[in-house]
């Protein structure tokens, strides 16, 4: 499996986990940049489903990407190709003759999938858990490059992925919106956004929007603090409050609320901001409204500044392939997009450090954070 760059023919494109606005995007600045070097471009659907369950596809796991299809694309949100987050190859959801599930390693199977198609490079695109993949497969032989996708922003080894500021930029926009009728009816509302492991939204996001209060994974908070600052703004005639929290967001010595789990995939993160509305509710005594930002942070058209990155990384990804480059994942180091090992970007999630300016600013601000 190991080509020289100048024989590449064939190469593929996999979008995984949660979708993300700019997928489409990466996927037209790579089918480009592939089809000017005279190499076919195929996209493999929903994650790696195309080549493990072709079967599932009516027009097949496989679909070839030409200048047609991809035309027309870069502002759209999603992927064209389809994504999943039930379908890790090295964590297979499989059902056994006893009716229990089980997680399979399907890699080699999937090693041998590439081979039978001829593909000679993967360009895979997604967050940790794609990246985690793309390191398996180019441990194994395969030639991979990886781009780095989420909106949580939690990916090492890049200053940023593409999707994290179209989703900062309308969490930004719906803060405002919901001051102006926090502020009419003297309520507290509290905004529940997307974030797992990093409160990167949130803080970004909650200090542009000028929330009062950010609840993130990276500070355990107690809400006898929470409920303090809004006593204190209610003494200075400021009556309302914006409390932002990230789904992730824990109370001290507590844990993380999970709304389910599931064999083969992540446990699925919601219903914190339920608890801490009903809680603050009871504290403070004011009424208190609940808004649950969730998918709508993932859907709709890039910024500009994520259709720019996303088109960056895909033309980089196709570049390092010609270069003869594997194993790594394009990153954004400014001013310049460069090339890290998959291994190095796997090794931790970028979480917020609590020393970075950014959390200083917020601190400077006011901003209470529940600890
Ligand atoms: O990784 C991005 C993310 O948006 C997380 O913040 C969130 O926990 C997860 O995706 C939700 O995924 P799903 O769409 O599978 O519920």
């Amino acid at each position: 499996m190991s080509q020289p760059a100048n024989k590449i023919k064939r190469i593929a494109i996999a979008t995984g986990g949660g979708d993300a606005p700019g997928l489409n995007a990466v996927i037209r600045a790579a089918t480009l940049a592939a089809l000017n070097r005279g190499w076919e471009v195929y996209g493999i659907r929903d994650g790696f489903n195309g080549l493990l369950m072709p079967e599932q596809f009516v027009e097949g796991g496989l679909v070839p990407l030409t200048r047609d299809t991809v035309r027309g694309i870069t502002h759209l949100g999603g992927t064209i190709i389809g994504t999943t987050n039930r379908g890790n190859p090295l964590r297979y959801p499989v059902k056994g003759l006893d009716g229990v599930v089980q997680e399979v390693d399907r890699t080699d199977e999937l090693i041998r999938a590439f081979l039978l198609h001829g593909i000679d490079a993967l360009i895979s695109v997604g967050g940790d858990g794609s990246m985690e993949i793309a390191n398996a497969l180019a441990q194994k032989g395969l030639w991979v490059v990886g781009v780095p996708k989420t909106i949580d922003n939690d990916l090492d080894g890049t200053v940023i992925t593409f999707g994290f500021d179209t989703a900062r930029c309308f969490s930004t926009e719906c803060l405002d919106r919901l001051h102006s009728t926090a502020a009419s009816h003297r309520r507290v509302i509290v905004v529940e956004v997307m974030g797992r492991y990093a409160g990167w939204i949130a803080l970004e996001s909650g200090i542009a929007g000028s929330v009062d209060v950010i609840l993130i994974p990276e500070i355990p908070y107690d809400l006898n603090k929470v409920a303090q600052k809004i006593k204190e703004r209610d003494e200075m005639g400021r009556n309302f409050s914006v409390v932002l929290v990230a789904e992730g967001a824990k109370p001290l010595g507590g844990d993380v609320t999970v709304s389910s789990r599931e064999v083969g995939r992540a446990e699925r993160l919601g219903g914190v901001g339920e608890k801490v509305c009903a809680e603050l509710q009871e504290m403070t005594g004011k009424e208190t409204r609940l808004v649950v930002l969730g998918h709508l942070l993932r859907g709709g058209s890039p910024t500009s500044f994520d259709r720019l990155i996303a088109l960056r990384f895909g033309a980089a990804a196709v570049r390092a392939l010609s270069e003869g480059r594997r194993g790594v994942m394009v990153a954004l180091n400014p001013p310049t997009v460069n090339y890290v090992p998959l291994e190095d970007a796997t090794r931790r999630m970028k979480s917020v450090p609590l020393d970075c300016d950014v959390m200083l600013t917020a601190r400077d601000l006011g901003i209470c954070f529940g600890d």
